[in-house]
C-alpha cells in the first residue's frame, strides 16, 4: 500500500463524546503484485492471509456511514486484486460515500474501468514508483511501467479526475523535472509527491530511502517552479519528510478524530501503521461493532484527547495543533509511543532524528536492483518477520 493521501484537514478537537470517523479507508487485501521496498503495509503481512468476505465489508461500509463516515478510500495492497471490488463500490456509493480508489494500475483494464465507471467510483489515484521505465520497474520489481502509462491514459479517456501519486527517496527524487513532465504528458488533475513515510517496509530501509539535504532542496524549488507554471490547470502537492522539520506532522488529525482503517482481516486500526505498536489489543469488526471500536474500545482511546501526553507536549500551547505528532514515529525511534513524538526540537529525543538522517547519509547509494541492499516487500521477506 503506498499511503499518499493525506486524510482531510478538518481541524477539531481531539475528544471521544465529539469525533467521528469521517474517514474510512478499506484496506481490502494484503495482495499485491508489486513488491514496492518503501510499502506501508506491515512486515509481517503474510501471516495475515484471512480477508473479510464481501458482506462483512458492505456491514463495515454501513456502520460506519451511520456514524457520520463521508469519504471511503480502497486501499491494499493491491484493490484490484478483489474481485468484488465493483460490488463494493456500487454499494458504498448508494450508501452516499465519495469513493477513492487507491491502485498500482496493475490489475485494472478498460472494461474494469467501465464497470468502475458504471458502479460510479468518484476518483481515482495510480501510483508510480518513477519517472522512468527503468528505476519504475527495479523498485516494483515488476515490469509494468508501460501497463501503468496506458492505464493513466484510459482513466483520463474514462472522464475521471486523476491523481498520480509518485513516492519520493532518494532513488528516485532527482527525477522530479521528469515526474512533473510526466503527469503533465498524461493530464493529471493532481500531483502527489509524497514524500516516504517511514513505517513499515520504508522503516526497514530507511538508510536507503532518506533523501539528501541537498536532494531535498533542489526538488522543493524544481516543485515550487512547475507550481507556479501550472497554475491551476494541474495542483501539485508537494511536503517534505517530517524527519527535516522541526515539528511534528498532526498525523491522522489526531488519534480517534477522524480516521479508521480497517485491515483486510477485520483488524480496526486509529492509523495505517498501529498494528506495529506494542501494547494494543486492536479490535476487530467480527466481533465488534463500528460504534463499540470508535467510541469504547480501549485502543481508539489511548491517544485521544491530551491526558496520555508526557512533557513537553503536555505543558506545550501547541497540542491542540498538532496532537504531539505521530504515535507511531514516536514509538520506532524512541521505543515508547507515549513520547513527544522526535521530529519536534523541544523533544528531548529530537537527536535521535538527527543521528537517524546521519546514519542514512554515511550509506553510500546503490542502485535500486531486485538485490540487496533494499530489501523487497515480497512474501518470502515477510516470513521472516512473521516470528
Ligand atoms: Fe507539538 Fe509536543 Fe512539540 Fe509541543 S512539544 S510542538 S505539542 S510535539
Ligand atoms: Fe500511526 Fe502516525 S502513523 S499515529
Amino acid at each position: 500500500m503506498v499511503m499518499a493521501g493525506s486524510p482531510p484537514k478538518i481541524n477539531r478537537f481531539n475528544d471521544n463524546t465529539r469525533t467521528q470517523p469521517l474517514w474510512l479507508l478499506a484496506g481490502l487485501t494484503y495482495a499485491c503484485p508489486l513488491q514496492c521496498p518503501y510499502c506501508s503495509n506491515p512486515l509481517d503481512f503474510a501471516k495475515h492471509k484471512y480477508e473479510l468476505s464481501t458482506e462483512d465489508w458492505l456491514r463495515v461500509f454501513h456502520e460506519a456511514r451511520a456514524m457520520g463516515a463521508a469519504q471511503l478510500g480502497f486501499s491494499g495492497g493491491e484493490p484490484l486484486a478483489r474481485r468484488d471490488l465493483e460490488v463494493l463500490i456500487t454499494e458504498a456509493r448508494k450508501l452516499g460515500y465519495y469513493t477513492n480508489l487507491i491502485t498500482s494500475g496493475v490489475g485494472m483494464d478498460e472494461d474494469r474501468i467501465a464497470a468502475f465507471k458504471t458502479a460510479r467510483l468518484d476518483h481515482i489515484q495510480i501510483s508510480f514508483q518513477a519517472a522512468s521505465e527503468n528505476l519504475n520497474n527495479q523498485l516494483a520489481s515488476a515490469d509494468v511501467f508501460q501497463h501503468k502509462l496506458a492505464m493513466a491514459r484510459a482513466v483520463k479517456k474514462h472522464g475521471y479526475p486523476m491523481v498520480l501519486c509518485f513516492v519520493l527517496h532518494r532513488y528516485n527524487i532527482d527525477q522530479i523535472g521528469e515526474i512533473l513532465d510526466l503527469a503533465i504528458e498524461l493530464k493529471a488533475d493532481y500531483v502527489e509527491l509524497a514524500t516516504t513515510q517511514y513505517y513499515g517496509w520504508a522503516w526497514h530501509n530507511r538508510n536507503r530511502l532518506l533523501p539528501t539535504r541537498e536532494q531535498l532542496k533542489r526538488a522543493e524549488a524544481l516543485a515550487h517552479q512547475y507550481q507556479a507554471r501550472m497554475g491551476g490547470k494541474m495542483k501539485i502537492y508537494y511536503v517534505v519528510p517530517d524527519y527535516y522539520e522541526n515539528r511534528p506532522k498532526p498525523c491522522m488529525n489526531g488519534w480517534g478524530n477522524i480516521f479508521l482503517t480497517i485491515a483486510p482481516d477485520g483488524t480496526a486500526l486509529p492509523c495505517h501503521a498501529a498494528r506495529q505498536l506494542p501494547g494494543l489489543t486492536l479490535p476487530n469488526v467480527k466481533n465488534h461493532s463500528i460504534e463499540w471500536i470508535w467510541h469504547e474500545s480501549p485502543d481508539f482511546n489511548v491517544f485521544r484527547g491530551q491526558g496520555w501526553m508526557k512533557e513537553p507536549c503536555r505543558s506545550c500551547p501547541e497540542r491542540f495543533k498538532d496532537f504531539g505528532g505521530c504515535r507511531c514515529q514516536a514509538y520506532l525511534l524512541t521505543g515508547d509511543a507515549r513520547n513527544t513524538d522526535p521530529v519536534c526540537d523541544l523533544s528531548p529525543h529530537h537527536p535521535t532524528v538527527v543521528d537517524t538522517i546521519t546514519a542514512a547519509h554515511q550509506q553510500t547509494p546503490l542502485p535500486a536492483n531486485k538485490n540487496k541492499p533494499l530489501i523487497f516487500r515480497h512474501p518470502r521477506n515477510s516470513k521472516k518477520f512473521c516470528g
